[in-house]
């Protein structure tokens, strides 16, 4: 299962290479993927400094950003796709009529508080079909057959900006990606069918807000934005340690070893909160989460990653979002993609999204 909900896929037609941006508060990501014979090539990528206030995604910030981005990464006129966090994005998966995807986006259009129970105007909608439950319905018309379908939306003035940013950057606009939905293909491309045979948690661990997506069986089911990331786990360190902010971050990043005791003590709300969310699924659909994978920039941290597996009761890692791709990075790279690679999943899952 790959969930497609670029907003503003122009037309179906076969991408070859694809600039993939990981708008986040804190840091940019961008990997340059390509496709031939079937192969993906993990050919680039480069973190940056998010400018103040990208998230109100003005076209100016953004093309400036991405700029830059495709000077660092020497491209020019690449196909870009965009994704942007959960806070700007809404994803449901609804019963809907067995119709074609732009069948079902009209609909949803027309009708967005009967699927979503809001009242979304101004808003673009992309759908993705998960397989149709046809067994009790036979004889039934199309209209009245149900099948699952996971709704994406944004804002059509964010869509719309990212979009004039991408083109000001004399880049070719190709996809917005919701960030949710990013880390699971990448994860659906990592895990293979393994995926579709477990119930596992995605999380990502962001700079003020860590998102965790439950998976039932490869199908995204229940999932929450929980307000702690990475700058609080920095804030914590700084009261409990009596340090200022760049100091305690230079300790959680390079030398966490060295206060490994208040990182326990600061990190562990993060995991309870996670843990409940788990417990909430565990009850309500009677199943287990047997792992939880991570994604961020926390996550590239293997005491965070202990300190919350201790916390979940079950196995907790990160992984490698460039498994089963060749990978041709320039030296300078790939010395630093192992360290990065917990930050360059959603990038990577947004690439998969439009490639
Ligand atoms: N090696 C590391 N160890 C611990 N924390 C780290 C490490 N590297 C980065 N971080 C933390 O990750 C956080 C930023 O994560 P990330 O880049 O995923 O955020 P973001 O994508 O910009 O935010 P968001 O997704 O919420 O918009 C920062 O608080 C930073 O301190
Ligand atoms: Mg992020």
């Amino acid at each position: 299962m790959a969930i497609n909900l670029p907003f503003l896929k122009l037309k179906d037609r076969e991408r070859t290479r694809v600039l993939a941006v990981d708008i986040g508060k804190f840091s940019t990501k961008a990997v340059y993927i390509t496709l031939a014979n079937g192969r993906y090539t993990f050919a680039g990528f480069t973190i940056v400094q998010s400018p103040d206030n990208i998230l109100a995604f003005n076209p100016e910030t953004v093309a400036s950003l991405l700029k830059n981005i495709a000077n660092i990464l020497k491209l020019e006129n690449a196909p870009t796709a965009v994704s942007i966090g959960p806070a700007f994005t809404i994803i449901k998966t609804v019963e809907m009529p067995l119709l074609p995807v732009v069948e079902l986006r009209k609909i949803i259009k027309n009708n967005p508080k009967v699927y979503l129970q809001q009242d979304l105007t101004d808003y673009v909608f992309d759908c993705h079909c998960l397989p149709p439950q046809v067994s009790s319905q036979q004889g039934s018309s199309p209209t009245t057959i149900k099948q699952r379908v996971i709704v994406g939306g944004a804002p059509t003035s964010v869509v719309n900006n990212i979009a004039s940013g991408i083109r000001a950057a004399g880049l070719q606009a190709e996809g917005v990606v919701p960030g949710m939905i990013a880390p699971i293909n990448s994860l659906e491309h990592t895990l293979g069918e393994n995926l579709s045979r477990e119930v596992v948690a995605v999380v990502d661990l962001g700079y003020e807000t860590s998102l965790i997506c439950v998976l039932d069986h490869g199908e995204p089911v229940l999932s929450r934005i929980v307000p702690v990331g990475g700058k609080h786990i920095t804030e914590e360190l700084t009261k409990v340690l009596k340090i200022e902010y760049t100091e305690a971050e230079e300790i959680k990043t390079s030398t966490p070893e060295a206060a490994l005791i208040t990182l326990e003590q600061v990190v562990r709300p993060l995991g309870r909160e996670l843990r409940a969310l788990v417990d909430f699924f565990e009850h309500q659909y009677d199943r287990q989460v047997t792992r939880v994978f991570a994604c961020g920039g926390s996550a590239s941290s293997p005491p965070i990653l202990q300190i919350l597996e201790s916390e979940l009761f079950v196995e907790c890692k990160t992984w490698n979002p460039a498994t089963g791709m060749d990978i041709a990075l320039p030296p300078e790279q790939l010395a630093r993609f192992e360290s990065a690679m917990p930050q360059l999943i959603t990038a990577t899952g947004c690439a998969l999204a439009v490639l």
